[in-house]
């Protein structure tokens, strides 16, 4: 029974919207293509807000994490209190992402969505071949069951098909509308 399967489809498509930001980032240092930046900037956020954060990162602090922190499942070093700090930086980077779109400041603004972009890189990659087989190795059974359960909540209150639907379909649209 296997409990990070679907977490690490999310971490897919999160990093498509990344690689997809940072093109955008990278473009706008052409004039006319900070203007589009400045247009599609809340898209990103919106992704990263409602999917990232409200979905993915809820069910691993909320669910994921907490069967994590109980003794004896992680049996070497717990990494669970780093992945949280990374989710809080995530979230002052988003916080600055929001502010330069308000004072609408370009420097700002492209450096945050990099910082942002280069900070999830690493922790996708840490969750998924550190922290995730981990959880797989420590988990018993019984957890694993009560576990996906929880999931099964979160992804029923937040409606996840439509979500992935509307992600998915945002994702397209915004990779048309690159002007490069
Ligand atoms: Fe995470
Ligand atoms: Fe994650």
């Amino acid at each position: 029974m296997l409990v990070t399967e679907n977490l690490m489809k999310e971490h897919q498509l999160i990093l498509k919207y990344i690689g997809l930001m940072e093109r955008y980032a990278e473009s706008a240092l052409n004039e006319f293509n900070s203007f589009i930046l400045f247009e599609k900037a809340n898209d990103f956020i919106v992704f990263i807000d409602d999917f990232a954060d409200d979905f993915h990162h809820a069910k691993e602090e909320d669910i994921l994490f907490r069967y994590l922190d109980v003794p004896g499942v992680l049996t070497h070093c717990n990494p669970v209190p780093q992945m949280l700090l990374e989710h809080n930086k995530a979230r002052e980077f988003v916080s600055n992402m929001k502010n330069s779109l308000r004072t609408k400041t370009l420097n700002e603004l492209v450096v945050n969505m990099s910082q942002y972009a280069s900070l999830l890189k690493e922790h996708i990659y840490k969750e998924d071949n550190i922290l995730y087989p981990m959880a797989e190795r420590g988990l018993s059974d019984e957890a694993k069951l009560s576990l996906l359960k929880g999931y099964a909540t979160t992804d029923n209150r937040l409606n996840s098909p439509d979500m992935w639907c509307k992600f998915e379909a945002l994702y397209t649209e915004l990779e048309s509308s690159l002007n490069v």
